[in-house]
């Protein structure tokens, strides 16, 4: 009796896991994830521990080495005050710096009516940049117009 109560449960379990994961949008599944197209100095190390972040998230990555970064920031108007040293396209949005593939895939999935997110500077603990003291870091989002926001904030 009682095994069969605890039986059925588990069914009930196992049909509430199913339905659940086919109701949840597809984003997240190793194939649908957009390409993210990286701009970076040919000489930053960190750069390309932060794409390894990406691919080991399921991410595409198409990395492109360019000397001078500070046309690329220029050209996608990153704000001044969110520079950090890689630039990179997603989708319809902007990543500056060494932004966590979770964030990014939060971006994806809520769409909000941002022009792009930004981890200022290079604290230690971002993705790409893991160091014997890391620090809490906020993921800014910001806006055409200047306007930013916390996007998320990390903890050690
Ligand atoms: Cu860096
Ligand atoms: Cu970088």
């Amino acid at each position: 009796m009682l095994r069969s109560a605890i039986s059925s449960i588990f069914v009930a379990l196992l049909l509430i896991a199913c339905s659940k994961s086919e109701s949840e949008p597809k984003l997240g599944s190793v194939s649908d994830l957009p390409i993210v197209q990286v701009y970076k100095s040919p000489t930053c190390g960190c750069c390309n521990k932060w794409v390894a972040h990406l691919e080991a998230n399921g991410f595409k990555v198409e990395a492109t080495d360019v000397s001078d970064m500070s046309l690329v920031k220029r050209s996608y108007a990153i704000p001044g005050s969110l520079a950090s040293c890689h630039t990179a396209v997603v989708g319809d949005y902007l990543l500056e710096g060494h932004v966590p593939a979770e964030d990014i895939i939060q971006l994806l999935k809520q769409k909000p009516a941002i022009k792009g997110i930004a981890v200022p500077g290079m604290p230690i603990g971002s993705p790409g940049m893991e160091g014997s003291n890391p620090v809490a870091y906020d993921v800014v989002s910001f806006k055409a117009n200047g306007e930013t926001e916390v996007f998320s904030s990390h903890q050690p």
